[in-house]
């Protein structure tokens, strides 16, 4: 007889998802579904899974039973920005006159805006925010997720939102990756003089290091924000110091961020709106994760969609994130991304599981702990009101979640 905490049973369509790597190209087309399983999980791992014919020799504490619904690993973000004071919705209005998103930041709104509250906001309202969204993104499915600072862009505010992202972690049963996004727009105060800017947040790469307060350097590359040429000055010293990068990377215009991110061996190259056909191509390649934003095209009301069909057809690894952020892509709930990735990215539903799962936690350098559900690894599992996985991205706008489960224990129901 083998012992279990927990036993779900009677699941209807099982993914566990690939564990080997990420997964690129025509093999995203390719779920395994097992159907009529059961998984058994004891000390908040998964230790047996099998069929239902096979459970008779398990012994379970607690049954939960799934009643023929989907379940999947629990969902994984790689792109939020977290930790933020305030929200812009007053913003909305000039959105709707036709106001660009750079021209918004331009007149010190936009980002600009979110730093100076998030400069106001103390330790404890920045912490209980990024509770209260954690929460959400929990009932939604999501168990692990990245987060970004940047709504700081000083040296103090940036430590202040690292801080929150690392006690969060503590507080929360989500898994936080951080991620030193410093470099995420040119504060007023270094408007003539941003190398001076990016040498300055260089400058915390030790501290932050030293501190185990951020995995992953970003940076945004954007006209009117940082050039090629500056974020592969700053890459490069974050690589020095042993940190993985990632870029915002051709989100409006094209400026070749997508190349930079092969160039640079980037873990992920994020948003890719506007990428060339050569960057595509590159992308193909190479072993960067395509991260992409949908949510963001949406929001902004643009209709440049990242080529994500193109991407994945030329061999690319594709993952799909909310870019959940105060002010270009305001949502905690991925599922509605996934319906948005099948609509606008013409992805298949066998595309958008590996997306928000296996290629998801390569993205944030949790293949080996996150996205799957195996034998020995920690039990993130979804059950999900749902026949079949490709209901998710069909029954668009609401939440499917049935039971969330993070490391064994039921989080959400
Ligand atoms: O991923 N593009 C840069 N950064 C964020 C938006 C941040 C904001 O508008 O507050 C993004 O879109
Ligand atoms: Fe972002």
């Amino acid at each position: 007889m083998m012992q279990v905490d927990t036993l779900i049973i009677n699941i209807g369509q099982l993914l566990p998802m690939d564990n080997d790597g990420p997964v690129k190209g025509k093999r995203m087309n390719e779920v395994t579904v097992l159907e009529n399983a059961a998984i058994g999980v004891r000390d908040g791992k998964v230790v047996w899974m099998g069929s239902m014919d096979d459970i008779q020799s398990i012994e379970a504490t607690q049954t939960i039973n799934a009643n023929r619904k989907l379940v999947t690993p629990g969902l994984v973000e790689p792109h939020t920005h977290l930790v933020f004071g305030g929200s812009r919705e007053k913003e909305m209005a000039l959105k709707q006159q036709g106001v660009p998103y750079l021209e918004i930041l331009k007149r010190g709104g936009g980002i600009l805006s979110t730093v100076r509250a998030t400069k106001n906001a103390s330790f404890e309202d920045l912490l209980d925010k990024a509770l209260f969204h954690l929460d959400r993104m929990a009932m939604h499915g999501i168990t692990t997720v990245e987060a970004k600072s940047g709504y700081g862009l000083d040296r103090e505010t940036e430590l202040k939102q690292l801080k929150v992202a690392k006690e969060a972690n503590e507080k929360h049963p989500l898994d936080i990756v951080s991620t030193f996004l410093g470099a995420h727009a040119i504060p007023p105060e270094y408007k003539e003089d941003p190398e001076k800017f990016l040498n300055d947040m260089a400058d915390m790469f030790d501290e932050i290091k030293e501190n185990q307060l951020a995995e992953f350097v970003d940076i945004f590359t954007e006209t009117g924000v940082f050039t090629v040429e500056q974020s592969r000055r700053f890459l490069l010293k974050a690589k020095e110091k042993g940190f993985d990068v990632k870029l915002h990377a051709d989100e409006i215009d094209p400026l070749g961020g997508t190349e930079l991110a092969v160039e640079l061996g980037a873990i992920s190259g994020d948003h890719l709106a506007v990428t060339s056909d050569e960057g595509i191509k590159q992308l193909a390649n190479s072993n960067t994760i395509a991260v992409i934003l949908p949510g963001t095209s949406f929001y902004l009301g643009k209709d440049d969609y990242a080529r994500a069909r193109e991407m994945i057809d030329a061999g690319a690894a594709v993952s799909v994130s909310t870019d959940f952020n105060p002010g270009s892509s305001v949502t905690e709930n991925l599922q509605l991304i996934m319906s948005i990735a099948a609509l606008k990215l013409k992805l298949t539903p066998d595309e958008i599981w590996h997306a928000v799962t296996v290629n998801a936690a390569h993205a944030i350098g949790r293949g080996d702990v996150a996205g799957s559900i195996q034998v020995g690894r920690a039990a993130d599992i979804v059950i999900w009101d749902a026949p079949n996985y490709m209901y998710i991205p069909y029954h668009y706008g609401v939440n499917h979640t049935n039971t969330v489960i993070k490391s064994g224990e039921i989080i959400y129901q």
